[in-house]
């Protein structure tokens, strides 16, 4: 019997698998998804899932901008904090980082100033001129996950301040641009480390992107630095991007009082923006967009 890497019997030259090799049924979807399930533990979401995934994540989008809007000079990031409980609770929503983890994380946003990288907790320090904030906004509504975050500037800023902030949005949409079905999870880093290296600044590979809709952090981990997890996107999955890009080094250390609160290792400012997308047929779709 021909095998697959015998010579086509058409004559072509090409090996048969190449060639007039009989392709197989195009995989269904509940197919797709116990594969994806069973190797990677990924959930590649339903048509259910995804219109309740759809909907949190834009009403996590508009709680995010509203909260944005309200960080200015004299706001306390405690004051922001319950601004957006305020909008969550408007609409029988659920901030989701409230009590999660170990140790539990004691507020419904992330506020990250600075040299914070990640995971920093409001408190009553009124914003000053010169600040760089990161809003990192999760909604549980119906059950359903919508994670994204964004950079403001109070007042003038320098230049370092700037050009983290720049970059690390621009590594966010240059690599969300390439998204599509075949495409690697390595690939997504790839865009991101050779922006952030063009642009002099460093990217931390203490945290990750992740899956996320069902819960709030499901496989697969999406780094933003170099690696080699070799998993195809495939249509249903959704995840997160959200380079944390720093103007010194990448290295980071959480602080030991709060257990939460991440800082570059040399002070240096850094900057991240977060996005939740869903990989479609076509390409792929950025759930997180307000109007
Ligand atoms: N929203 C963050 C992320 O992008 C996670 C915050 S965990 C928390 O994954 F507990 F700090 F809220
Ligand atoms: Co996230
Ligand atoms: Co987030």
């Amino acid at each position: 019997m021909i095998s697959r890497n015998d010579p086509c019997f058409c004559g072509s030259g090409k090996k048969w698998k190449k060639c007039h090799f009989p392709t197989l049924p195009p995989e269904s979807r509940e197919d797709l998804a116990s594969t994806y399930l069973k190797k990677y533990q990924i959930y590649l979401k339903t048509p259910e899932q995804i219109e309740g995934i759809r909907r949190s994540c834009k009403l996590s989008a508009e709680i995010l901008k509203k909260t944005c809007a309200m960080a200015k000079i004299g706001v306390t990031t405690l004051e922001l904090n319950d601004y957006s409980m305020e909008l969550h609770k408007q609409v029988g929503a659920i901030p989701a980082p409230l009590g999660y983890g170990d140790p539990p994380f004691p507020k419904a946003i992330c506020t990250s100033l600075n040299d914070v990288i990640c995971h920093g907790i409001p408190d009553h320090r009124p914003l000053m001129e010169g600040d760089i904030l990161n809003i990192d906004n999760t909604c549980i509504l119906d059950g359903y996950y919508g994670d994204c975050s964004a950079m403001v500037a109070i007042g003038a800023i320098s230049e370092e301040k700037k050009r983290v902030i720049d970059t690390s949005y621009e590594c966010l949409m240059q690599s969300i641009a390439i998204l599509k079905p075949g495409i690697l999870v390595k690939d997504i880093a790839d865009v991101i480390e050779k922006h952030a290296a063009e642009k002099n600044c460093s990217v931390v590979n203490q945290f990750v992107g992740h899956g996320v809709g069902v819960s709030f952090h499901e496989a697969p981990q999406i780094p933003h630095h170099s690696n080699r997890v070799n998993i195809p996107l495939a249509p249903g999955m959704i995840f997160t991007i959200e380079p944390m890009i720093n103007a010194g080094v990448r290295e980071g250390t959480i602080d030991a009082e709060d257990g939460w609160t991440a800082r570059t290792l040399d002070g240096k400012p850094s900057a991240q923006w977060e996005h939740q997308i869903l990989i479609t047929h076509e390409g792929h779709e950025i759930l997180t967009l307000a109007l």
